[in-house]
């Protein structure tokens, strides 16, 4: 979730330049830099951290007036980006532009690399010098080892682009052409921005709400250059649109908040996690960050993993995955208790900690415990270079981009993506292995589906809108589904919502249920179907309300419940990344039915960073 800014025309570039990656901060970045010409000369420039770092070296440096950087370039290509890492950490020489050898090829880029290792490794050889983790860096040398033999830059970057595999938005000054910047699109969003003796290239349409009325949003394949006067897209078919926005709608895209947004970005933050990991055609789930303790884990008989909240919550389908998996004993506890109990310290035992921040207290104080007792401890993380991911052993990163509002949602959906790839990378379990793996790559258009339904979920909330308590029950894997449901619910919509296994319903939480006590069943076709059938009917015997999750074309259910919502079949380890979706959705629009800010709620912070 990087941001990309290109300009070239009549205006200064530098400060159009900085302006336009102003508007995608929302994105959330660690570093960033800008490379523009002054007097004729390429200049880089760096910073790690927020762009007002950039911003105030910039100032001071290539200042012509107080605190403008006036008439540094009219005419010549500026391009700027935000970093959102997905390789290597988070600092200035991470950050993009990257430059090739002989700093005449500077490149900024948004997506994934995934074959970047064989290229520098070719590269290398050909006698290239990396100075950054990055992958993208391997892009510039492909572009400066091919233009020795080819010459043209248009052709070359045409060669490079056939070599490269992975997802990408490309923003390219090669200095001996100073009045173009040329750009290619593949799985990143790129829009061209097309003004009156200007073009803009933008990752993102904010950046160009209020600049130009006319954009071609590019389309996968697509690449070119623009300059000061004209453009060259390649292939040419494009639609040029309208872009009447303003930068806070655009911020949001269509969305009114940014969890709508966040849910339905779930389809891709599954498809981000898989990519490049997972191979169900080889039977193969490769985890890069996992390598250097591959031998170790080879030898682990037990799995702690350790997090809070709804992190902790994809930790309980961590622990069932594992365990019926991998065949590996698990257990899952939530850090502000592990960092206060004697624990049983048992060997060969992995430490794993879950946190899409990678900041929260509790869990940091936890893996310094771990730490002290010398056993493994592995990182599921989506912020990288934040201390958990610096901290642990080993990892595996979400690559799920910023996650803004304060209820978790895609970082969810991810977290749990990931979690069967890492109990898929531990099981000797083939065939299920197989199973698996090819379900799990079907699930994106699955959920698909079910945003489909965000209409009727949110008549749903409304007929519903009345209660202030609901239970929320499940079994086996729609245990921690339910109880995550219930998560949601409360908050963002700050009624009181009480996950528990359904089994547990007649050992007390029963006494709750009747009319005005509404529960919430996740009651797909699985092992325990028949079971939860019997739960429904005790819930009915008090009058009590369902509204049940369940699987497409079942007769039986409309029967019990009051409400039904299908999702699509699946297997049950995976129907957790299903069922979450409507329960997601149910709770954002109850809560914004209710008028309450669901991207702030109350009394909660995106990252709690205190004990
Ligand atoms: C999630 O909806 C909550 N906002 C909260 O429980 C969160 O999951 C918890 O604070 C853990 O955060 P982390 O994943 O960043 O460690």
């Amino acid at each position: 979730m990087c941001g990309i800014a290109g300009y070239i025309g009549k205006k200064e570039g530098l400060e159009t330049v900085l302006e336009g990656l102003k508007r995608v901060e929302y994105r959330g970045y660690d570093s960033a830099g800008v490379l523009f010409f002054q007097n004729g000369k390429p200049v880089l420039v760096k910073r790690q951290g927020k762009l007002a770092n950039l911003e105030r070296v910039l100032r001071g440096t290539v200042t012509k007036g107080k605190g403008s950087t006036q008439g540094i370039n009219i005419g010549t290509g500026t391009i700027g980006h935000t970093r959102w890492a997905t390789h290597g950490m988070p600092d200035e020489i991470n950050a993009h532009p990257h430059h090739d050898c002989k700093k005449e090829i500077f490149l900024v880029h948004n997506g994934i690399i995934e074959n970047h290792q064989e290229l520098k490794d070719k590269l290398t050889k050909l006698g290239h010098k990396f100075r950054s983790q990055t992958d993208t860096e391997v892009v510039v040398h492909l572009l400066e080892e091919n233009l020795k033999k080819i010459k043209n830059f248009d052709k070359t970057l045409k060669k490079s682009l056939r070599e490269i595999v992975g997802a990408y938005a490309f923003a390219i000054v090669y200095t001996k052409e100073p009045d173009k910047i040329y750009f290619a699109r593949l799985g990143s969003p790129l829009v061209l921005g097309l003004g009156i003796e200007e073009f803009y290239l933008a990752s993102d349409p904010a950046e160009l709400a209020g600049k130009v009325k006319k954009v071609i949003y590019l389309k996968d394949g697509q690449a070119g250059w623009i300059s000061g006067t004209d453009f060259k897209l390649n292939p040419v078919k494009s639609k040029i649109e309208n872009l009447n926005l303003t930068a806070e709608q655009a911020q949001k895209g269509n969305f009114p908040h940014f969890m709508l947004k966040e849910i339905f970005e779930e389809p891709e933050a599954i498809r981000t996690a898989m990519r490049g990991r997972l191979f169900p055609k080889k039977d193969l789930v490769k985890l890069g960050g996992l390598e250097s303790v591959a031998q170790k884990l080879k030898k682990i008989e037990k799995i702690e993993i350790i997090a809070c909240g709804t992190s902790y919550h994809a930790g309980l389908l961590g622990e069932l995955l594992f365990e019926e998996v991998a065949g590996i004993s698990t257990k899952t506890i939530e850090a502000s208790e592990y960092r206060y109990r004697q624990n049983a310290i048992t060997p060969n035992t992995a430490h794993l900690f879950i946190s899409q921040s990678g900041e929260t207290a509790d869990t940091i104080a936890a893996l310094w415990k771990a730490n002290r007792q010398k056993g493994i401890t592995l990182g599921l993380v989506n912020v990288v270079g934040s201390t958990i991911a610096r901290e642990t052993k080993a990892g595996v990163y979400n690559h799920a981009g910023l996650e803004i509002g304060v209820a978790s949602t895609k970082a969810f959906i991810s977290q749990v993506t990931i979690l069967n790839l890492i109990a898929l990378y531990l099981s000797e379990n083939k065939s299920l292995k197989r199973k698996l793996s090819e379900e799990l790559a079907l699930i994106p258009k699955k959920i698909e589906l079910i945003l489909k339904q965000n209409r009727q979920i949110k008549s749903l909330a409304k007929k519903y809108l009345k209660f202030k308590n609901f239970m929320f029950i499940g079994r086996k894997y729609n245990y921690p589904t339910a109880i995550e449901g219930a998560l949601k619910l409360k908050e963002i919509s700050y009624v009181h919502a009480e996950g528990k296994t359904a089994g547990e319903l007649k050992h007390g939480p029963i006494a709750l249920i009747e009319p005005n006590f509404p529960t919430v069943a996740l009651v797909n076709k699985n092992s325990v179907y028949e079971k939860m059938l019997s739960n429904l009917q005790e819930i009915k015997a008090r009058k009590g309300k369902i509204i049940a999750i369940a699987t497409s074309g079942d007769k039986k259910i409309a029967g019990l419940a009051d409400d039904v919502i299908f999702v699509p079949k699946t297997l049950e380890p995976l129907e957790p990344l299903l069922n979450i979706v409507p329960l997601q959705l149910f709770a954002y629009h109850f809560g914004t039915l209710l008028g309450y800010d669901v991207d702030k709620p109350r009394n909660l912070a995106k990252s709690v960073t205190v004990e």
